[in-house]
């Protein structure tokens, strides 16, 4: 094998094969049309273009610093993270935009400046690799053919071809049982399936004349408007709840948990179309954090600030459960309450958004941004 280098400007390279001994020239079925005539660069013939493209290299690189410097700053930036970003499709936290974007631009302005540099700076040799045939001989062929038709011969299934075809059989058959198995991967995520489940609780099944009351999680006792105090938390469940049994009862545990605070309602914001969701300053939330799920109830009475222990997202529940600080991304859920005739806590219905993580298929709502 030879490796032929052609950088002599202005003359191409005839790669076509040598004749032999006798000086025939082997002849090949489509005519070989060398490499083209090799041009040179401007940056190689001219030093001004040469200096340019150096420029741009250097600059390309120079800005890398300085956009990881705005990384590092924008991670530190006070209160950055509560920057909302909401521009036609990007709905994001400014902090995450600002980190992703300076980190995207270093990335690819090194990419962009050592693209440059190879083009226009490193050496311009071009390289022909001649290839030979890599066909077998005919000697090798015909004796791997011989093992190929003894491994048969031997194996007897060319007189009995049944067990051929019955292995066949038998291996196409097994194939199918890892591939029904997949059917264990559950539904298809379906917009009418997501609504019958990861969509709905069982809040929704009040009516106006049997209403769904919250009850205390540990002693499944009604809770009456007038006997929480300012600054109290209580874990709340549905009533309904116990009407499930065995994982009935832990998934819609898991998605209908609530929590109930009361604060003065004069240090509070209620958005207007909310005003009807709590009593007196009582307010239900979902307790599911919207990150990834975890149960919340580490509650500042002065703030109102709710924390979540996993990964320290904090919603101010005096502000329609919107996200003070942390990675997630929406605020909490808030379950419309009102009470029965005796004072006890009553749903007006289911809450009004999924509750907890995101999931690819989820829409955004106003009530995700506190409105
Ligand atoms: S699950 Fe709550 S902050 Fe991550």
């Amino acid at each position: 094998m030879s490796t032929t280098h052609n950088d002599n400007p202005g003359r191409g390279i005839d790669t076509r094969p040598a004749p032999d001994a006798n000086g025939i020239i082997e002849e090949h079925p489509i005519d070989d049309p060398g490499i083209e005539t090799h041009i040179e660069r401007y940056a190689d013939v001219d030093d001004k273009a040469g200096d340019r493209a150096a420029r741009q290299v250097l600059f390309c690189f120079a800005l890398v610093p300085l956009l990881a410097l705005g990384f590092v700053i924008s991670y530190f930036w006070p209160g950055f993270d509560r920057v909302i970003v909401d521009f036609g499709p990007i709905y994001s936290n400014g902090q995450h935009l600002a980190m992703g974007g300076f980190l995207g631009f270093a990335v690819l302005l090194i990419g962009v400046g050592a693209i440059q540099w190879s083009r226009e700076i490193m050496h311009d040799a071009e390289l022909v690799e001649e290839r030979h045939p890599a066909v077998s001989s005919d000697e090798d062929r015909k004796a791997i053919m011989a093992e190929i038709d003894q491994g048969i011969e031997e194996s007897g299934i060319s007189r009995r071809k049944v067990l051929g075809t019955s292995l066949a059989g038998a291996i196409g058959v097994t194939v199918l049982a890892p591939l029904v198995m997949l059917l264990d991967a559950g539904p298809w995520p379906l917009p009418s399936r997501r609504r019958e489940t990861i969509e709905r609780t069982i809040w929704d099944a009040g009516t106006a004349a049997e209403p769904i009351y919250l009850v205390n999680d540990v002693t499944r006792t009604r809770i009456r408007a007038a006997d929480m105090e300012i600054g109290q938390l209580i874990n709340g469940e549905p009533e309904n709840l116990w009407d499930y049994h065995g994982a009935a009862f832990q998934t819609e545990k898991a998605k209908a948990a609530i929590i109930i605070v009361r604060m003065d309602p004069n240090s509070i914001k209620v958005p207007d179309r909310r005003q009807d969701w709590h009593v007196g300053g009582i307010l239900a939330y979902s307790k599911i954090c919207t990150h990834v799920g975890c149960p919340i109830s580490l509650w500042e009475q002065q703030t109102h600030h709710l924390l979540c222990p996993c990964h320290q997202s904090t919603f101010d529940l005096g502000d329609a459960g919107k996200v003070v600080f942390g990675p997630a991304a929406r605020a909490l859920p808030q379950l419309p309450i009102t009470v029965d005739d005796e004072g006890y806590l009553i749903a007006r219905g289911d809450f009004t958004v999924p509750v907890g993580p995101s999931y690819f298929e989820r829409d955004l709502y106003p009530e995700d941004k506190g409105e």
